[in-house]
């Protein structure tokens, strides 16, 4: 794999830190399972556990996960990447529309530009193309390092890839969902294909929504839509968590969470774990410095076949 020299830092960043769960209600219940202290408590550690890539959206609790960052950011003396999204609701007609939402978003966080900005769904009216001509702009104006996009499949990807090439930018990451429960793109060919072009895989929900962390059963399923999204599968990942128990025993005591990010990190995929609070985030921070070996890759992979 040829990496782009000005995409190389991303290649070099093992684990970020997703913040969808600041200020959103609707899925994760922010105000009510965690306040913005916690949430403050979370980037702290995470920041000086040496986490250095933040990735929001500008729907994220409509703007106020990326206002949460830019009140961090402000009296930090750490540097810290961040990473937004674009989300193309079909009433964004103009490739100008990317531009003003970028720059709103760069507002609510006080920057003059980010590091990546992600178009965040390939949803239609528009083609691919449409919306890799709005990111190649942006990257011309300065407002963003780099650029990526999201739930792309290989094909999707390829598109977009291609026209940034026309512009002499390369395309910088794909962020997908990819965890032990959810192994599509290793058979779609967005895993074997982002390799080949020098794409960074970002890994998104690698925890499966906090499903993969142990704390779940059937008995106690997770509140809201998760519960729903999650309730069947609850049951049948018990061997696999067990699974994960024992590898964690023979680690000197690694968590669920810790071995279920390893893993993607093994996988050549950069995660991005949401965290509510401090201690989740210090656990999550704690996936990074070590590996697991190819035996307890190959087991995990064997328990966790019938989700692929
Ligand atoms: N591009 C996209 O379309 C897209 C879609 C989804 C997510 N994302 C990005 O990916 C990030 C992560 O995905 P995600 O938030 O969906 O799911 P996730 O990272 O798989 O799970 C996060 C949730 O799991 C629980 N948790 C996290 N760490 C834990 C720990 N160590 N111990 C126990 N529980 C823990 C917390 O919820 P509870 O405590 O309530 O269980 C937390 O909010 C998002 O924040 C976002 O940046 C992108």
């Amino acid at each position: 794999m040829t990496v782009p020299e000005e995409v190389k830092f991303l290649f070099d960043i093992e684990l970020g830190l997703g913040a969808w769960a600041w200020g959103d209600k609707v899925v994760w219940h922010y105000g009510r399972t965690h306040t913005d202290e916690d949430i403050k408590n979370a980037f702290d550690i995470s920041i000086e556990s040496g986490v250095t890539f933040l990735d929001t959206a500008e729907v994220y609790g409509q703007g106020r996960s990326e206002t949460l960052i830019g009140e961090f950011l402000k009296n930090l003396d750490k540097p810290v990447l961040v990473a937004t999204k674009f989300m193309p609701f079909p009433w964004r007609i103009r490739k100008s529309s990317l531009i003003k939402a970028l720059r709103r978003s760069l507002t609510r966080m006080g920057l003059p530009s980010v590091d990546l900005y992600q178009i965040h769904w390939p949803f239609p009216p528009f083609p691919v193309e449409h919306w890799a001509e709005a990111l190649a702009e942006a990257k011309q104006l300065g407002l963003t390092k780099t650029v990526g996009v999201s739930n792309y499949s290989k094909n999707q990807m390829q598109r977009a890839y291609t026209v940034l090439a026309k512009h002499g930018i390369p395309l910088a990451s794909n962020q997908v969902e990819y965890s032990l429960l959810d192994r599509r793109i290793e058979k779609n060919g967005v895993l074997q294909r982002s390799q080949e072009l020098g794409v960074r895989v970002i890994a998104y929900s690698p925890l499966a929504k906090g499903m993969l962390t142990g704390k779940y059963t059937p008995e106690n399923p997770p509140p809201g839509i998760r519960g729903r999204q999650y309730a069947k599968i609850l049951k049948d990942i018990q061997p696999l968590l067990k699974l994960m128990t024992e590898i964690g025993q023979d680690l000197g005591g690694k968590t669920h969470a810790q071995i279920a990010l390893n893993w993607l990190i093994c996988k050549g995929t950069m995660p991005i774990p949401g965290a509510k609070n401090a201690r989740q985030a210090e656990m999550n921070a704690g996936a990074v410095g070590w590996r697991l070996s190819a035996d307890q890759i190959s087991c995990l992979e064997k328990a966790s076949e019938k989700f692929m």
